[in-house]
C-alpha cells in the first residue's frame, strides 16, 4: 500500500491531492482568477502562499488519512511560472523534512498525460491542449515524443487572450464555449469552406493555419481582434467561428498523428479538453477512422494535484523496484532538487512505462 501526496502550483492553481494505489482519495484546489487582465505571477504565488496550509489540511481530512501515513511527496517541478513553482517546491520540501519522507519531482505536462491511464486508454495519441501547451504526443522508445505542436501560443492562452480583449475575464475558455453555443446560423446558410465546420452557428471565415504537423495561432488572434474592433461582427459568432476553426486544426493534426503512428486510440488532456465541441469533433474523427476516443473526467483535465500524486506514485514505485527507475528519488538530496520552469515533455526519460507497454 502506498499513499502519495501531490502538490500542484505551476500557474494559477494551488492544489493538494492524495492518491492511494492509483485511487484518488482527495483532490483539493483553489484557483487565482482575475476579472480583467491575465495572471500576474507574483500575485498568483502570493495566492498559493496564503492558501497552501488550508488546502493541505482539507486534502488530508477528505482523504481521511493522517500525515504520518504519507509515503512520499510529489510536486510539480515544471514547466511553469517560476514564482509559483517555487512556492510549491518550498512547501513540498517543508513537508518532506517534517515528515521525513522523500520528494518525487514530477513534470506537470506528463502528469496531464499519465492521468489518462484512468480512462483505460493503453497506447494512445494524445491531444494535449492546455493554457500554455498545445501538443500532439505519443509514447515511443522511452519518451513521450511530440509529433506536432503550436508554433507560437498555447490554445488555452489564445482563447484567454481573445476573451480578455473582448472584456470577459479569466479563464476565457468556459465563457467562449457558452457564447459559441448562442451563435445562430442565418436562415439561408452560405457555403461552408470545410466539412469539419458545424452548420449550427454563424460561421465567419478565419485564417486556417496548419503547417505540416504544427499549428500557428497568433495570426488568427490578430484577425479575430480586428474583426471585433470593426464592429461588423458579434462576439457570439466570433466565439463560434474561433472554436470551429481552431479545433478543426487540432483534430486535423491529431488525425495525421494517428495515421502516422498507426495507433488506434485518441486521448484528450489539458484544460481546453473540457470543451464539449472539441469532444464532439474528436469523436467524429475517431469514428471515421475506427479509433477509440478517451477523455478523463473534467476535474482531472484542468490543473489539479491528484494528477501530480498519481504520476508521483507511479514514479515512486518504479524507483523502488527498478535500478534504472527515475533518479533523484532514491538519493533525495533536497538541496539538489530545484524547479525546472522550461522543462519540455520530451526532456523526460519515461523509465516507468517500459514495463507496461
Ligand atoms: P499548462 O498545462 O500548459 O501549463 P495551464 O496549466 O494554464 O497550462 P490548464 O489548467 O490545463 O492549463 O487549462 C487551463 C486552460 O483551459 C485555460 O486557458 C482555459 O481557458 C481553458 N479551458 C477551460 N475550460 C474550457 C472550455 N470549456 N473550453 C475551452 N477552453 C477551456
Ligand atoms: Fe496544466
Amino acid at each position: 500500500m502506498t499513499i502519495i501526496l501531490g502538490i500542484e502550483s505551476t500557474a494559477h492553481t494551488f492544489g493538494v491531492g492524495i492518491v492511494k494505489n492509483e485511487k484518488i482519495l482527495s483532490n483539493v484546489k483553489r484557483t487565482y482568477t482575475t476579472e480583467k487582465g491575465g495572471i500576474i505571477p507574483l500575485e498568483a504565488a502570493k495566492h498559493h502562499q496564503q492558501n497552501k496550509n488550508e488546502i493541505y489540511f482539507e486534502a488530508l481530512e477528505i482523504a481521511n488519512i493522517k500525515e504520518k501515513e504519507i509515503d512520499a511527496i510529489a510536486f510539480s517541478q515544471g514547466p511553469g511560472l517560476a514564482p509559483c513553482l517555487l512556492e510549491g517546491m518550498s512547501f513540498a520540501k517543508e513537508l518532506s523534512k517534517k515528515l521525513n519522507k522523500p520528494l518525487v519531482p514530477v513534470n506537470h505536462c506528463i502528469a496531464h498525460l499519465e492521468i489518462g491511464k484512468l480512462t483505460k486508454a493503453r497506447d494512445p495519441v494524445m491531444l494535449y491542449a492546455s493554457g500554455a501547451n498545445t501538443q500532439i504526443i505519443a509514447y515511443e522508445a522511452g519518451k513521450y515524443r511530440i509529433f506536432g505542436e503550436t508554433l507560437d501560443i498555447g490554445v488555452g492562452n489564445f482563447i484567454d487572450t481573445f476573451a480578455r480583449y473582448a472584456g470577459i475575464g479569466f479563464p476565457g475558455g468556459p465563457a467562449i464555449e457558452r457564447l459559441a453555443k448562442e451563435s445562430k446560423a442565418p436562415q439561408v446558410y452560405p457555403e461552408k469552406s470545410s466539412s469539419k465546420i458545424s452548420t449550427k452557428g454563424n460561421y465567419i471565415e478565419l485564417p486556417y493555419k496548419v503547417k505540416g504537423m504544427d499549428i500557428a495561432l497568433s495570426g488568427i488572434l490578430t484577425n479575430l481582434k480586428q474583426k471585433l474592433e470593426s464592429e461588423k461582427y458579434i462576439l457570439k459568432d466570433l466565439a463560434y467561428s474561433m472554436q470551429e476553426t481552431v479545433f478543426a486544426m487540432l483534430v486535423e493534426t491529431a488525425e495525421r498523428a494517428l495515421a502516422h503512428t498507426g495507433k488506434k486510440e485518441l486521448l484528450l488532456g489539458g484544460g481546453v479538453a473540457c470543451n464539449s465541441r472539441l469532444h464532439e469533433m474528436c469523436k467524429i474523427m475517431c469514428k471515421e477512422r475506427g479509433a477509440k476516443f478517451f477523455c478523463p473526467e473534467r476535474p482531472l483535465l484542468v490543473d489539479n494535484a491528484a494528477m501530480i500524486a498519481f504520476l508521483g506514485e507511479i514514479m515512486f514505485k518504479s524507483s523502488k523496484d527498478d535500478p534504472e527507475g527515475p533518479s533523484g528519488i532514491k538519493e533525495n538530496d533536497l538541496n539538489k532538487i530545484d524547479i525546472l520552469p522550461r522543462q519540455r515533455t520530451d526532456d523526460v526519460e519515461v523509465t516507468w512505462k517500459k514495463k507496461t507497454l
